[in-house]
């Protein structure tokens, strides 16, 4: 199959449309990562998404609607305190987990009996929902496991000759997939995937907000995966990622003692790169500058040949937390304290 490279105007936009009411699939850009989208009520469609990706059928796949007036279409028990966030944080990097109804088949559920619904921010995005008239079933386009892509040439690696056609829609602007939340009670959320929309920006909704122990932590044998993709490793290039925790300098001290051929390091912007005796790239300077370029910098270490990135670990507040909770399982959850 012959991908294309389409582009956000209404004659492309309206050919990816036709390609998702037949039941194929599509690249799309979003705010967050790009998203390898279908007809997310067409079973059939739906399961050429996990085809393509390689992904667990029981991981379930979140559903991007164009209007919030969606929602009550595809999920039910919907607590007031959604519709405020939705009224805060949509169009946004905010993915929120209901009862699902009937009408949202068990593939895309990935066998749950609850649905992950969003209202993705990038016009191209709400285009192709509004034009297609379907809401959109849409995973990180990357190979199962492999760093989410966010630019359209990252589609194109991962997914060309599989699917009819990539919406170039630039770079994505956040970087990081959307915050996944769940609902314990009317007035208390659990973060089970931290993303663009912070901790300290749910609690401007709510005074209670929980951040799931899966996030920093390896699940233990035996505990509750409330999300099923924090069981799998995620993330991760070719090249075997280390995460160092500590000083500058001894950051560099550990690398030079560790240095050799297809040995890289990841560091900030600020860092003085003469101290390091083996290549350094930056991802940034602050969290959403890290947010922006760290799965691009992860593929890119890749095609540099690294065999192993020492990469200094970003602050966990903010859009760091989703940074460094990327980070931790690029990893495998290595982490050395330096
Ligand atoms: O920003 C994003 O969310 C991107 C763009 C394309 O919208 N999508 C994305 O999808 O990151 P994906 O499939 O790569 O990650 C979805 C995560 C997985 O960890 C999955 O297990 C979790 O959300 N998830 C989805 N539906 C769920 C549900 N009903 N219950 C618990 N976790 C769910
Ligand atoms: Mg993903």
């Amino acid at each position: 199959m012959k991908t294309e490279l389409l582009v956000e105007n209404t004659a492309d936009i309206d050919k990816a449309a036709e390609l998702i009411k037949s039941g194929e699939l599509v690249g799309i850009p979003t705010e967050t990562v790009y998203g390898l989208a279908a007809d997310a009520c067409n079973p059939k469609a739906v399961a050429k998404i996990f085809a393509a990706k390689g992904r667990p059928a029981d991981n379930p796949l979140i559903v991007h609607i164009a209007d919030t007036s969606m929602l009550s279409e595809l999920a039910e028990n919907i607590p007031d305190i959604a519709y405020r966030l939705a009224d805060k944080f949509w169009p946004g990097p905010l993915t929120m987990i209901f009862k699902k109804k009937f009408c949202i088949p068990e593939i895309t559920s990935g066998g749950l009996d609850t649905v992950g619904i969003r209202k993705p921010a990038h016009s191209a995005a709400l285009a192709l929902i509004r034009s297609a008239g379907i809401p959109l079933a849409a995973p990180s386009g990357n190979i199962s496991g492999y760093p989410s892509p966010t630019k359209a040439e990252h589609m194109m690696r991962d997914m060309n000759g599989k699917i009819p056609a990539v919406i170039d829609g630039g770079e994505c602007s956040i970087g990081v997939e959307s915050t996944v939340i769940s609902f314990e009670n009317e007035n208390t959320v659990r973060i089970l995937r931290p993303g663009g929309v912070t901790r300290e920006d749910l609690l401007e909704i709510t005074d209670n907000v929980i951040i799931d122990p899966a996030i920093l932590h390896e699940l233990e044998e035996g505990q509750i995966v409330r999300s099923p993709g924090m069981k799998y490793k995620h993330y991760s290039p070719n090249a075997h990622i280390i995460m160092l925790e500590g000083k500058y300098d001894n950051f560099c001290d550990y690398v030079n003692a560790h240095s050799g051929a297809g040995v890289y390091s990841l560091i900030f912007d600020d860092d003085d790169k003469m101290k390091i005796n083996v290549p350094a790239f930056s991802y940034g300077c602050d969290s959403s500058e890290q947010a922006h370029s760290i799965f691009s910098c992860m593929r890119e270490m890749d095609s540099l040949g690294a065999d192993i990135v020492y990469v200094r670990a970003p602050k966990a507040e903010g859009v760091g937390l989703a940074v460094y909770n990327r980070l931790i399982r690029a990893a495998g959850f290595e982490v050395i304290q330096v």
